[in-house]
């Protein structure tokens, strides 16, 4: 069974001693894959208190390798850190920075060639939902990042339906379950070789009351887990949800 994955995204929130205390309460996880991802700043510090517990990653990368590009942020710095993973193309940086799929795909490049696992994010509109073009909007953003997928590199997508995130409406197992499987299918027709590889993951509203109705499907491989991920307790929950699940 795919080891399932459990990610904390905590946005622009946290400080040190949330660190502080997220660190004492992670259980030690030898069943699934824990990747806590703090605002960059934090990210040397939670490198220190992870005590390779769990893996941490960033919420963006730059587009480019490096250079004159005030403010911006190399995979390679990342990855020198000990970073293992770059969340990419979440919901809030396309609408917040009108970043597109283009940019969503040469950002995951950049995340891939300095070794780091690129969360590929992905999700409709309610507009889209309620439209019938859910699953063609997520199949268009999987598509586009084609040429991320067919390497055989450590990638994950997260289908994260935009309506579902920091609402407390979670898309329920069901609609989750269907999504994860059209996701599936896009990835077995562009990648053939490597799509068993590919873990999809759901994420919007993710608590500790939901994450086991959602880890009892096999189509939800892991989880990115937003609000939730800021009380350790829940998190610790979430965690012991996919522990469960894991068998
Ligand atoms: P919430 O869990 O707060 O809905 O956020 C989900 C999310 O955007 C994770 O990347």
């Amino acid at each position: 069974m795919t080891t399932r994955l459990v990610i904390a995204n905590w946005k622009m929130n946290g400080d040190l001693a949330l660190i502080d205390a997220m660190a004492q309460a992670y259980p030690q996880s030898s069943k699934v894959d824990v990747v806590v991802v703090p605002p960059s700043l934090y990210v040397a510090a939670l490198l220190a208190a992870a005590k390779n517990r769990f893996q941490v990653g960033l919420q963006d990368i730059g587009q480019h390798q490096g250079g004159a590009h005030t403010g911006e942020l190399a995979a390679t710095m990342a990855a020198e850190l000990g970073v293992a993973a770059v969340i990419v193309g979440h919901s809030e940086r396309r609408s917040d920075n009108a970043e597109d799929d283009a940019v969503v795909a040469v950002k995951a490049h950049r995340a891939l060639e300095a070794g780091l696992m690129p969360v590929i994010c992905v999700g409709e509109s309610i507009e889209e939902r309620q439209a019938g073009q859910a699953e063609a909007r997520v199949r268009a953003q999987v598509e586009a990042q084609a040429e991320n997928l067919v390497g055989g590199r450590a990638v994950a997508i997260a289908y994260e339906p935009i309506w579902a995130i920091g609402t407390g409406a979670s898309a329920s197992a069901e609609e989750a379950v269907a999504m994860h499987r059209a996701i599936r299918h896009a990835l077995e027709q562009i990648a053939p070789d490597h799509a068993d590889g590919i873990r999809i993951l759901y994420g919007g509203s993710v608590n500790a009351e939901n994450a086991a109705g959602l880890f009892a499907h096999v189509e939800i491989e892991g989880v990115l887990v937003g609000g939730a991920s800021l009380d350790t307790d829940q998190f610790a929950a979430i965690i012991r949800a996919a522990e469960a699940a894991q068998g």
